[in-house]
């Protein structure tokens, strides 16, 4: 892009083009480019994989589908949470068959019976006596346990990172959050890691989960489908999303109380919320597959799960304190708009996926200057997929 230079004063800046090319049509359909972003992307970075709170007892566990890999998170009799690649180390049977469930003492494959401790470490294998290899040593245990994979927890999240190096968490996942928000200290504020789910929908989309990401950057499409949302946010009727500008919360209209879905009261401000972060919400995309949006009183957390090129599941959770969930308090109507807002948000995605398979589409379509941000999105992610054709 040309750039006017501090030596050429005489120049003005040249405004950006008005508009500015999109990904093409096949980004959104190709199960080429699908694979590739399982392998450079899902398998590479941090990935939101569970709430801790989900797996909370010892012999908890949780199954996940990261990238291509199925990743079993365990929390084991030390309290400690770990995540494993879901594969017996005998003959690579899937070792837990179950999304979720709990185990008293070991984690047993199903298909020969070998056992594995909740550290992951091979303890019994039928008929094996002293577990010994070919040449009669003793087998080392960790050796043959499960395949470890990098966990993280933050925000009372369990991320996971399938990368034999994992990039810095501090860097790619909280650093996203201080860029948007402009202070480190700003997300602590809401202390989200004491927060408990007083609500979850799962979503399963029939759209590509780019298109989800884009849809949530911007807000040039609030006033057509998010009539509630603009009501309680009137700036958003503008279609300026929130993201664009570093540290800027869209505020409540005058006359709304709280986020809901009729601008009645929610519930008391989260403790550690500052008066500058009161009667305003932010939103936050990390990359690849979180959103979170930040309300004086809750928080609404989304992560994606791409199933495929064109189906995408989504999990919302509305976290409140635990004294809101304790008491049993009706939560139905903070979670009422949002929950629109998402059932509105799907609907305009999978109304798009049929058609980016479209000739008409081939080369995309432009985004107007409310969505020029999303350009920087694609250029990331063409820069990490390369050019698949
Ligand atoms: Fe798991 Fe044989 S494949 S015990
Ligand atoms: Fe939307």
């Amino acid at each position: 892009m040309e750039t006017t230079s501090h030596s050429d004063p005489g120049r003005a800046t040249p405004a950006p083009p008005a508009l500015i090319p999109t990904l093409g049509g096949k980004w959104y359909v190709d199960d080429r480019v699908f694979a590739a972003e399982q392998e450079q992307l899902f398998e590479r970075m941090w990935f939101c994989a569970s709430r801790t709170g989900d797996i909370a007892q010892p012999g908890q566990f949780k199954r996940v589908q990261v990238g291509r890999e199925s990743v079993l998170i365990v929390r084991g009799r030390d309290e400690q949470l770990r995540a494993f690649l879901n594969i017996c180390r005998h003959r690579g049977a899937m070792l837990c068959t179950e999304d979720t469930g709990q185990v008293r003492r070991n984690l047993q494959c199903p298909y020969h019976a070998w056992t594995y401790a909740l550290d992951g470490t091979l303890v019994a294998a039928p008929n094996m006596g002293a577990l010994k290899d070919a040449t009669g040593a003793d087998i080392d245990r960790v050796a043959y346990g499960l395949v470890p994979v990098a966990l993280r927890e933050w925000l009372g999240y369990a991320w996971v990172c399938l990368a034999d190096e994992p990039p810095s968490f501090e860097h790619d996942v909280m650093g996203a959050v201080t860029e948007r928000l402009g202070d480190p200290a700003a997300i602590d504020a809401y202390e989200i890691d004491t927060l408990e789910v007083g609500r979850r929908v799962v979503y399963d989309v029939a759209a590509n989960w780019k298109l989800i990401v884009e849809n949530f950057m911007e807000c040039y499409h609030c006033a057509t489908i998010h009539p509630e949302l603009t009501e309680v946010l009137p700036e958003f009727a503008q279609g300026l999303a929130a993201q664009v500008f570093v540290g800027h919360g869209a505020e409540f209209g005058p006359d709304i109380a709280g986020f809901t879905v009729d601008g009645s009261p929610g519930f008391d401000r989260l403790p550690g919320v500052t008066p500058e972060q009161d009667r305003r919400y932010f939103a936050i995309t990390i990359r690849p597959t979180v959103f979170v949006n930040l309300v004086p009183d809750h928080i609404i957390f989304h992560r994606m799960f791409p199933v495929s090129a064109d189906r995408t599941i989504v999990e919302c959770d509305w976290l409140y304190t635990k004294d809101v969930v304790a008491s049993g308090r009706d939560v139905s109507r903070s979670v009422e708009l949002f929950h629109r807002v998402n059932e509105q948000d799907f609907a305009a995605c999978a109304r798009t996926q049929p058609t980016m398979s479209s000739r008409s589409y081939r080369k995309g379509g432009v985004l107007v200057p409310a969505e020029h941000h999303i350009a920087e999105f694609h250029e990331w992610l063409s820069c990490r997929i390369g050019d698949v054709r």
